[in-house]
């Protein structure tokens, strides 16, 4: 029997998370789905119900400082081909530099930029050779394409993320992994709302063979759900 390939995906309990656990049990990936807290009767518990064998649910608050001793000891020592840092937030809904309290603006940056950055680092020894660590960045990151005008606290905050894995990158060597920035277009998520043209399961289809495409590369890259490159 093939052995499977594993993934770890962070920030799994609904929208882009969820629809990306659906889309990697559906290619015959070991799953392992990290949510804040699993709730009763949610569709995360009827997959983990459906597919026991191919789905782990680890809980953890992924801004916590020791979110990483949490998810290493529920992977043990399985090997991850890809570790998938999703969970973001938007921030205040005024998006107001001149309005913004310090605690909503520490929370955005920990949520979208240093947990993410933080959590990856330290589980880097689980990834193998060869995999893809990635993270949901967005298009609003984009300095050149400077489309982050209506949300430039969020926008400010994913830039961020990129700047730390571009700063990541500097720092080795060599990668042994691919290290992607990832964008996931404008989908219908609470997040994205109702109006988004794209559906969850679009998105989570076109990422997961973005994502599948990206091992063996060993390079670092900021690509959209249908892999084209974006700008930095
Ligand atoms: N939707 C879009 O159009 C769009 C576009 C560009 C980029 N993105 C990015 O794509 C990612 C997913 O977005 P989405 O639209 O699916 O957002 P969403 O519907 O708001 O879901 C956000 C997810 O992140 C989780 N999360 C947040 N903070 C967490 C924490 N501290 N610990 C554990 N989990 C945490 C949430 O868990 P809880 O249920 O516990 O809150 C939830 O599962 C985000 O990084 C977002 O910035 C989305």
């Amino acid at each position: 029997m093939a052995v499977k390939r594993q993934i770890l995906i962070c920030g799994a309990s609904r929208g882009l998370g969820l629809g990306l656990v659906r889309a990697f049990l559906d290619a015959d990936w070991q799953v392992h789905a990290v949510v804040r807290e699993l709730r009763p009767a949610s569709p995360l518990e009827a997959l983990r119900t459906q597919r026991p064998d191919a789905l782990q649910v680890i809980t953890c608050d992924l801004n916590r400082q020791d979110a990483s001793c949490t998810v290493a000891a529920a992977l043990q020592d399985q090997r991850l081909d890809c570790a998938l840092f999703n969970a973001g937030v938007y921030g205040p809904a005024h998006q107001d530099p001149r309005q913004a309290e310090g605690e909503d603006i520490a929370q955005l940056f920990l949520a979208n930029a240093i947990a993410p950055i933080r959590l990856a680092q330290q589980l880097v020894d689980q990834v193998v050779d060869g995999g893809v660590i990635a993270f949901m960045s967005s298009q609003m990151a984009s300095l050149e394409l400077a489309r982050a005008a209506e949300m430039p606290l969020y926008g400010a905050s994913k830039a961020a993320l990129n700047s730390l894995l571009r700063s990541w990158q500097a720092q080795l060597p060599q990668l042994p992994w691919s290290l992607l920035a990832l964008h996931p277009g404008w989908v219908r998520t609470d997040m994205g709302g109702d109006a988004a043209p794209l559906s969850v399961e679009q998105s989570a289809r076109g990422l997961r063979n973005v994502i599948i495409d990206q091992l063996q590369r060993r390079h670092c890259a900021f690509l959209d759900y249908q892999g084209q490159s974006l700008p930095w």
